[in-house]
């Protein structure tokens, strides 16, 4: 595959706290409108990963690129401003103001509407209007007018999301989207993958199978800071090594 078309790259990516090895040179390649699961045991380094790609950690070694150009030694927002748009695995919300307030802060960081301004940004129609659309596609609509401290937490992982699509970005990282939000609501975080650009390449962490094998066209396994296998979704089912991890079952050889 042509380098422009990859969305995201990391190369010998490896990351320590102290003698403990999170990230152990990981070559990690995902491409411009990819749909896929990173997996792995609690522990196996799956955040860590997430957090040197868009930031938050810096490398111990290696190099992360985005759509082609080195980001590593990028700041948190400088990386955010070229694509990178994720959500926490805890999350971190303005749980004072709105759901459409934290919505709008979005859209006006993007589109320059807002330079601080958070309430010119806000009054502006067509980022109020925006912001409504993106509400309304995670069915958020009717809490919009209450701060998101108010919400339950599952409505809140999908404010979460709001303000990660808001961010219109190239790259969507999302650290357990679905950890808290009811089943029943689940389905919603689902139908609005199928709806994003296909051309946004998006890798999500999760641990619930049936929302993998429902999203993913391709499955990252990362065990002790490695990858141990990629590949299809049929394929990472059928692997022994990973069956043993998610089964229990004993590993041959
Ligand atoms: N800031 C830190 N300082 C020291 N150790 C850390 C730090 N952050 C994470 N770790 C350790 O790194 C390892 C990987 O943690 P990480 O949170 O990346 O795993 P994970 O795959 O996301 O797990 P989970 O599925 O439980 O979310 C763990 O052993 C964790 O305790
Ligand atoms: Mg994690």
């Amino acid at each position: 595959m042509a380098m422009n078309e990859l969305a995201l790259e990391t190369r010998g990516l490896s990351k320590n706290f102290g003698a403990l090895q999170v990230a152990r040179a990981i070559d990690f390649r995902l491409e411009r409108g990819a749909r896929r699961a990173l997996i792995g045991p609690n522990g196996a380094g799956k955040t860590t990963f997430v957090n040197l790609i868009t930031g938050v950690l810096r490398p111990s070694a290696g190099a992360v690129l985005l759509r082609g150009e080195d980001v590593t030694h990028r700041s948190q927002i400088e990386r955010a401003r070229r694509g990178i748009a994720r959500t926490f695995q805890i999350n971190q919300l303005f749980r004072g103001l709105s759901v459409l307030e934290n919505v709008c802060l979005a859209v006006g960081e993007r589109t320059g509407a807002c330079n601080n301004l958070w309430r010119a940004a806000g009054a502006r129609p067509e980022v109020v209007d925006e912001s409504i659309g993106v509400l309304e596609a995670l069915r958020l609509q009717d809490d919009a007018l209450r701060p998101v401290g108010e919400l339950p937490y599952g409505r809140q992982r999908l404010v979460e999301l709001a303000i990660a699509l808001a961010q219109r970005p190239k790259v969507l990282l999302l650290d357990e989207p679905a950890a808290g939000v009811p089943s029943a609501e689940s389905h919603i975080i689902l139908e609005v993958f199928e709806r994003l650009p296909q051309d946004i390449a998006v890798l999500i962490i999760e641990h619930d199978m049936d929302v993998v094998f429902r999203f993913a066209r391709s499955i990252t396994v990362l065990v002790a800071g490695a990858i141990l296998t990629e590949g299809a979704p049929r394929d990472i089912a059928a692997d022994e090594r990973v069956r043993a991890l998610y089964l229990g079952e004993h590993a041959h050889g």
